[in-house]
């Protein structure tokens, strides 16, 4: 952010005291109603005229540097934040002006010690911290980095991209070798902000706690929310393949366009093209508005609804032929209602097809969340599971998922079925 327009108030009290330098600060003045219409290129050399008539213009200095920023002339924005400081705009909103466009040319060392400077001055700023967090992120610092956005969070403790970018920088740190600091550090940012979701489910699968028995709703909307228009994009870098291994497991079926069909935790529609041939009615139902958005425009769905999985399953009793779930039961560990409210909303006869991440039988444990906020499940606890929900397992596939970090996450892939009476 470019930050504020700079005061005039030195150009000001020179034009009110004589005569002589009031053309500069004249033409600032035009340049500045330039500026605040978006017309940088029109305002740049004003100012540039205006610090030719009167070099001392601390403000005007610094509002060159905001149009020079904008133009991408980074370097040149950069000798206009340090002007504004020397002829005596010591704020810490030219020293926070100064380190962004440092950034943003990638002048990173010098950045930092402008960011520390706006700091010092005005150790308030909650933006100053989040983003020196996202210069000290970008060189590898990962710890410090989280620090920082601390500081930014304790200023605004409801800011989401900071707690977004303090999750981000922790699950970096843990993966880099820094199990313990990252834990530590992660312990911390659940005390302080125990109502924030990512904080609480995040915070917990990083600092090693009891993670709730399934994500959170409102990190779940959150986090697909940010993600929905990137999703495809992303996952198809990956190889998503869960939807695809799905409708493998129904390829048996002569498709018949006869069936009332569920695509739980539908996202942004990947599974609509697969399911639509079967399909008499197709629904889709998820958290997240922004992903149920992307699910809209394909125009595949009969009906979307912004819901809840479990309690949309169990409020549509012997509703659904057929339900598919890819790559949803990974936002819960404990499955048991899930399921059984899925058996629920089938139909005696009907199908359940689902994708976990697999957790080695080595961890012993029947679920667990990871560091990235997912879960993954082992073999023996999804097939007593799906048997306690009263489904039949007919299928437990091991298949690739996706990649994530260059390493293949394998899954089980599984159909399970409703008995017929
Ligand atoms: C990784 S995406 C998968 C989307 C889609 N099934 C696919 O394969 O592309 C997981 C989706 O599940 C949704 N989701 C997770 N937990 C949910 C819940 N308890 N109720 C409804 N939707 C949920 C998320 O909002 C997200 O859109």
């Amino acid at each position: 952010m470019a930050g504020s327009r700079s005061s005039l108030r030195g150009g000001l009290r020179r034009g009110l005291a004589g005569t002589a330098l009031a053309p500069a600060v004249k033409l600032g003045r035009q340049a500045d109603v330039l500026a605040a219409a978006g017309d940088a290129a029109g305002a740049e050399p004003l100012y540039a005229q205006a610090l030719a008539a009167d070099p001392t213009l601390a403000g005007t200095h610094n509002n060159h540097g905001n149009a020079l920023r904008a133009l991408g002339r980074l370097d040149e924005a950069a000798a206009a934040y340090r002007a504004a400081v020397s002829h005596g705009l010591h704020e810490g909103m030219a020293h926070y002006n100064l380190g962004s466009v440092l950034r943003q040319a990638e002048r990173q060392d010098e950045a930092e010690a402008a960011f520390r400077q706006a700091l010092a001055l005005r150790p308030d700023h909650a933006e100053a911290w989040n983003n020196c967090g996202n210069l000290l992120r970008d060189l590898g610092r990962f710890g410090r980095a989280a620090v920082d956005y601390r500081r930014a969070l304790a200023l605004r403790p409801d800011w989401a991209d900071a707690h977004d970018n303090l999750g981000a920088v922790l699950y970096l740190l843990h993966e880099q070798g820094g199990e313990e600091d990252a834990a530590a550090l992660a312990r911390l940012w659940r005390r302080d902000h125990p109502d924030n979701p990512l904080a609480r489910h995040i915070g917990a699968a990083i600092a090693g706690e009891e993670a709730d028995p399934r994500a959170p709703d409102d990190y779940v909307r959150q986090t697909f929310d940010l993600f929905a228009d990137e999703f495809d994009r992303k996952l198809a870098e990956l190889d998503y393949r869960a939807p695809a291994l799905l409708a493998g497991l129904l390829s048996d079926d002569e498709p018949a366009g006869d069936l009332d069909v569920l695509d739980a935790g539908c996202g942004t529609g990947l599974c609509a093209k697969a399911l639509r041939p079967y399909a008499r009615r197709l629904v889709g139902v998820d958290l997240s508005d922004g992903m149920l958005n992307r699910a809209r425009a394909r125009g595949l769905y009969d009906g979307l609804y912004a819901a809840e999985l479990v309690g949309f399953l169990a409020a549509h009793r012997l509703a659904f032929d057929l339900i598919m779930a890819a790559d949803v039961f990974c936002y819960f560990g404990v499955l048991d209602d899930a399921l059984t409210a899925a058996c629920t909303a089938l139909r005696p006869g009907g199908r359940l097809a689902f994708t976990v991440e697999m957790l080695d039988p080595a961890d012993g444990r029947p679920h667990r969340v990871a560091t990235h906020g997912r879960y993954a499940h082992a073999e023996a606890y999804i097939c007593t599971a799906v048997a306690n929900a009263g489904l039949v397992l007919r299928r437990c596939d091991h298949d690739r998922l996706r990649f994530e970090s260059g390493e293949p996450v394998t899954g089980l892939v599984v159909l399970a079925e409703r008995p017929a009476v």
